[in-house]
């Protein structure tokens, strides 16, 4: 199911090298744009359970998760993550009109990092392109794993 997906976003062999070089320029900002992040969910109240307690395991599980969706190829072990992640968010409840803004707002700061880059404008498409294919899948999987899975 994986390779079927990978090949209708077209991630080829170029959309997986950008993966690294997105890593490199992105991870060291994620504390400071997850941070802002969770600022942001508990200004508009959206889920009771983005507790400031909750929040400071959060920052280095969700940093933890973006440098793996990056670097790991779409292995067993990524996969395995983000079924349960997508499970803790349908235990929370998350709305998936938040979870899918959620998304998108991290993925706006991570394009003002590339934007803010000394890549040529050229490289910076490409790896916008990259960074949405990457999205595109975390979401269909996490999102497709609402309905569908049960974990023990
Ligand atoms: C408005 C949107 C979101 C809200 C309100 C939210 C809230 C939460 C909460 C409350 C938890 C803790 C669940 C628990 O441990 O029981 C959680 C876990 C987590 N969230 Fe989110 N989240 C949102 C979007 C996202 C997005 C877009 C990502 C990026 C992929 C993400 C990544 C994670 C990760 C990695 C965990 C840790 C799951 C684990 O390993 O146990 N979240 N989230």
């Amino acid at each position: 199911m994986i390779d079927k997906l990978l090949n209708f976003l077209e991630v080829d062999a170029a959309a997986k090298r950008s993966g690294k070089i997105l890593s490199d320029l992105i991870a060291p900002q994620l504390d400071g744009i997850i941070e802002r992040f969770y600022a942001r969910v508990q200004e508009f109240d959206i889920n009771p359970h983005v507790t400031d307690k909750a929040i400071a395991s959060l920052k280095s599980r969700q940093k933890q998760h973006w440098i793996e969706l990056f670097n790991s190829q779409f292995g067993e072990e990524y996969l395995r993550n983000v079924r349960r992640i997508a499970v803790r968010h349908r235990d929370i409840e998350l709305d998936p009109m938040w979870y899918i803004a959620g998304y998108m707002r991290l993925k706006l700061a991570f394009i003002e990092v590339i934007i803010r880059s000394n890549f040529p404008v050229e490289a910076k498409g490409h790896l916008i392109k990259a960074l949405d294919q990457y999205i595109a899948i975390d979401m269909a999987l996490a999102l497709g794993t609402y309905d569908t899975v049960v974990l023990d």
